[in-house]
């Protein structure tokens, strides 16, 4: 699949990002499923000629777009594609995060997470809003986590850059009550994809505990968003989970998260 294919010119199309691996190729399979044509948007050329290639088994159209959201002149490029050629859904899946104390992290590895987590989110959401508005039409998927809900010692930035998608996306969805366009925020727990590996959470207690599939988080995302629910959580045993947070002082919570993410050999 060629880079920067343009997107299918038909009135129901998808963009997802992080499209290339785990739950946003999972993302973009049952969006397929629902009759959307997909663009498909990352930064590894080889897995998004493949993700490209399970889409068309599906019997739907797909362009690839490769960007690396981090990079502010990529972002803006793209987001100038989405303003011209408004999605009717649009995914912010892409994102990633990193393990140890905050202060030994490279400065450069946490803004770079900053950039691609929030600050890319952000960006496409804006780029899309106004013409989805003026549509009368439009859906919003903002990928954020559990984690959203509690610190995370030893994934401080990380916790904060979900923290940031939830708390975003439940504003903007109030700001667009009534109106025909919706924002939702899918909150998964701990889901068996390349993200533990790449993060470093491989070495926790998190990561020996339940895991769900991408195709499960993928489902309640495309059902929560097509309902317009402002949060979907995956899972009850989460759920639980976060209802506990809620109820429970801080201070406690950020011991129970350092139990569940301090590395098992410390
Ligand atoms: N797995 C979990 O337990 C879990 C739980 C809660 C939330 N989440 C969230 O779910 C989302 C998807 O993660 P995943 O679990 O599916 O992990 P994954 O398999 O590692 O997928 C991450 C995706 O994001 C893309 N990405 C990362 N940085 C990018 C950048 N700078 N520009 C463009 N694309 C970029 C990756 O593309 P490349 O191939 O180019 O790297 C990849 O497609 C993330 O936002 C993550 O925080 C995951």
């Amino acid at each position: 699949m060629p880079k920067d294919t343009p997107a299918p010119n038909d009135m129901r199309f998808a963009v997802v990002t992080g499209a290339s691996s785990g739950i946003g190729l999972a993302l973009a399979k049952r969006l397929a499923q629902e009759g959307y044509d997909l663009v498909l948007a990352g930064r590894d050329a080889d897995r998004l000629a493949d993700a490209a290639d399970e889409i068309v088994a599906l019997g739907r159209r797909v362009a690839v777009r490769q960007v690396d959201l981090s990079d502010p002149y990529e972002l803006e490029d793209f987001a100038a594609t989405l303003t011209v050629q408004v999605p009717d859904v649009l995914v912010n899946n892409a994102g990633f995060g990193a393990y140890g104390h905050f202060a030994g992290i490279d400065p450069g590895l946490t803004l770079n997470m900053i950039d691609t987590n929030v600050t890319a989110l952000a960006r496409l959401t804006a780029a899309v809003l106004p013409g989805m508005l003026a549509r009368g039409e439009g859906r919003i998927l903002n990928v954020a986590s559990t984690g959203a809900f509690a610190p995370l010692p030893f994934s401080a930035v990380y916790g904060a850059t979900k923290a940031f998608v939830l708390s975003f996306s439940e504003a903007v969805a109030e700001e667009l009550k009534g109106s025909p366009v919706t924002v939702t925020a899918l909150c998964p727990g701990p889901t068996a994809t390349r993200f533990f590996d790449r993060a470093g959470w491989d070495g926790t207690r998190l990561f020996k505990g339940p895991m769900v599939t991408a195709e499960t988080v993928a489902d309640c995302g495309v059902k929560a968003m097509a309902a317009g629910r402002r949060v979907a959580v995956v899972g009850l045993l989460n759920k639980v989970m976060i209802f506990a947070i809620r109820l429970a002082p801080r201070r406690l919570v950020g011991e129970a998260t350092r139990f569940m993410l301090a590395s098992r050999s410390r």
